[in-house]
């Protein structure tokens, strides 16, 4: 079997759980973690000497120079598009973070240059990953809810993520940009990929531009889906530093014949101590083991997404076509998630209901 050489763009906070990945399948024979840029090069040199690979400042002289098959990126969301394309034209496959681009002309020319290059292009949308919403799915699929008529989800952060992790990109960005996009794929997901064709969206700057950071603090949207379902996004960053943990989340839907709900944090794991207090834990995205060996394993949907890419770059490097892959989140699930991103934040700064 093919083992994928992948180079990381971007090895910042979410980064680093991209070379975990690459650097354990390496230790399976699954994936090489060859490479990776940043443009910050203490960040660079820490990680390289942790993770082991090549490091670059400029990714386009790691493109030019490594033998690649694949690339994720995971930069801050304005620079994901230049840099798809560009990997997508030196020929190399390519998981992106989520948002795919801020804009849909954005996500289409990206999905336009990896189609013209014969690459794929993933999207890192791990909440289709999760075994509790790949449960849900299976029962929605199974028709235990009838025809959804609407629904309910919430992602909210702790305020330390805006303040303290970024704020310099934090004010470019959004609660719907940064958490809301996850939720309004995993609708789709569940909702057998079906489309937004209206939404309504409000929201608050308050409390973080009263710390400087000024961006919302939470954005409510309601999104009409082509499937006749009504779906409320509540998004926020701005939970007190002693909230039980980084996240809180959760999803129900309602429909003809039944509903369904998923906590999508709390599952049933606290812990409590002198420093911390009650804390939640949620073991589904990311679990810290050893091996037999002593090396440090990850484990969880934050791991199974990424990997998930590198097993679909080895079947075709193995001789494989796109649609052997089968199903996976691709361009055209960015873009839609996009799609209905962009329409919250037009209607939240003008009033207005906006249509898809
Ligand atoms: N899947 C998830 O749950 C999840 C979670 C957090 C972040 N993200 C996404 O990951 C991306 C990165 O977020 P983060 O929190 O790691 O941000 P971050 O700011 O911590 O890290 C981004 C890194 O990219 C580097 N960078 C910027 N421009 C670059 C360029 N042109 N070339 C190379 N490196 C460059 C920065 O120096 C930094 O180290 C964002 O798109 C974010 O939405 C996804």
């Amino acid at each position: 079997m093919a083992q994928a050489r992948i180079g990381v763009i971007g090895i910042g906070t979410f980064g680093i759980n991209h070379l975990r990945c690459f650097r354990q399948m390496g230790y399976w024979g699954e994936a090489e973690l060859v490479a990776a840029a940043d443009i910050n090069e203490e960040l660079l040199e820490e990680r390289s000497q942790e993770f082991d690979f090549e490091p670059y400042v400029d990714y386009k002289e790691m493109l030019a120079n490594e033998r690649l098959d694949a690339v994720t990126v995971v930069t801050p969301d304005p620079y994901h598009r230049e840099i798809v394309i560009d990997a997508a034209k030196a020929g190399v496959h390519v998981l992106c973070e989520k948002p795919l681009d801020v804009t849909v002309e954005g996500c289409q020319e990206m999905i336009d240059a990896c189609e013209d290059n014969g690459v794929l292009l993933q999207v890192d949308f791990h909440k289709r990953y999760d075994e509790y919403h790949i449960a849900m799915k299976q029962k929605i699929d199974a028709g235990d809810l009838g025809e959804i008529e609407y629904g309910y989800s919430h992602m909210e952060d702790r305020i330390e993520v805006p303040r303290d992790w970024f704020p310099g990109w934090a004010v470019n960005s959004s609660p719907g940009w940064f958490l809301g996009i996850h939720f309004y794929d995993l609708a789709r997901f569940l909702m057998n990929d079906a489309n937004g064709v209206r939404v309504w969206a409000t929201g608050v700057r308050r409390k973080l531009r009263s710390l400087g950071v000024d961006t919302w603090d939470s954005i409510s949207a309601k999104v009409e889906f082509d499937n006749g379902a009504s779906v409320m996004f509540d998004t926020s960053w701005i939970l007190p530093d002693t909230f039980e943990a980084i996240v809180n989340q959760g999803i129900r839907l309602v429909g003809t014949e039944g509903m369904l709900e998923c906590d999508s944090q709390d599952r049933g794991t606290i812990t409590c101590n002198y420093e911390d207090g009650m804390q939640t834990h949620n073991m589904s995205f990311l679990r810290e083991r050893t091996d037999k060996q002593g090396r440090e394993i990850f484990e969880g949907y934050g791991m199974d997404s990424i990997a998930d890419f590198a097993r679909n770059v080895n079947l075709l490097l193995d001789g494989g076509s796109l649609e052997d892959i089968g199903a996976y989140p691709d361009g055209h699930d960015g873009l839609e998630a996009t799609k209905i991103a962009a329409g919250v934040h037009e209607s939240v700064e003008s009033g207005q209901i906006v249509e898809l």
